[in-house]
């Protein structure tokens, strides 16, 4: 029989950021499938937890503790991934940060915050991954987190909307760069998710109806609605898919 092209048995996946939110259930989506997971989270408590819930669930998780604005610390949590699994197969660079503030007013330390976490932390795990796949001969599949707000303006967002920008130049350039190392990089961009980093907006009843009126299918995402896409992109399923961004948005930025 034909494996099936979205089976993920007898891979790895790390996912950043995958203590709560959009990560968190990708990773254990992934897991679902087969994989082994990763849960490469900075805040400890929240980590553990998810891998204890994620291996009572049937899923074979393990966790370690990531700073992905820290090269070395996404370095280490890579080789952790190889020791504890054999390989890393896939890499969901997730971990990310929002803040809505009026651009005239966002002040130095939170630009570079930003950039640090969303921009840096995203190239530092795509760089881990490729660094090694590279050097051992071997493909594998690098997944981003981008946004509606990387390819369409999202006002009282700049810099974030520019930080996502950035990950989609990273993705295209690296799926071209290292296509010739059979590496595969492609983009998830979310619409409004439900999650606590979106807490605030949508408990803002303006700021919801204004994202709903966006939104075509008329409702917000649940991270379980960007699932589908981390499944596609990790498998077989995906295999002549690279440098895409894959929109899954509710039609956002079709409209
Ligand atoms: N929620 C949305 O509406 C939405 C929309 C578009 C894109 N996204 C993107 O999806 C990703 C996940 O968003 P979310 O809403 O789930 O966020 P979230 O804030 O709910 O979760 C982010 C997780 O990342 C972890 N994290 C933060 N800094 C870290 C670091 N330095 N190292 C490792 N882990 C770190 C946090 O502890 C948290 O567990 C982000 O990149 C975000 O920009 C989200």
């Amino acid at each position: 029989m034909n494996r099936d092209p979205f089976d993920l048995t007898d891979r790895a996946a790390l996912v950043t950021g995958a203590g709560r939110g959009i990560g968190r259930a990708i990773a254990r989506g992934l897991g679902e499938r087969g994989a082994g997971v990763v849960v490469a989270e900075i805040e400890s408590a929240r980590g553990e937890r998810t891998a204890a819930d994620f291996c009572e669930a049937g899923v074979d998780a393990r966790f370690v503790r990531t700073d992905v604005t820290d090269s070395a610390s996404v370095e280490s949590a890579f080789d952790f991934g190889v020791e504890r699994f054999g390989a890393v197969d896939i890499v969901v660079n997730n971990a990310g940060m929002s803040q809505r503030t009026p651009a005239e007013t966002y002040s130095d330390e939170d630009l570079d915050r930003i950039i640090r976490l969303n921009v840096h932390g995203v190239f530092y795990g795509m760089r881990a991954a490729a660094r090694r796949w590279i050097a051992a001969k071997r493909g594998g599949k690098i997944i981003n987190l981008a946004s509606f707000a990387g390819v369409v303006a999202d006002p009282l967002s700049a810099p974030y909307a520019a930080t996502k920008g950035a990950v989609v130049q990273l993705t295209k350039t690296c799926a071209v760069e290292w296509a010739p190392h059979g590496i595969q990089v492609n983009a998830i961009g979310p619409g409004y998710t439900r999650t606590p980093m979106t807490e605030p907006a949508l408990g803002d009843p303006a700021s919801r109806a204004a994202a709903l009126a966006k939104t075509p299918l008329g409702r917000v995402a649940e991270p379980e609605d960007l699932v589908g896409a981390a499944i596609f992109l990790a498998s077989s399923a995906s295999d002549y898919v690279t440098g895409h961004v894959l929109m899954v948005d509710g039609g956002w930025t079709a409209a």
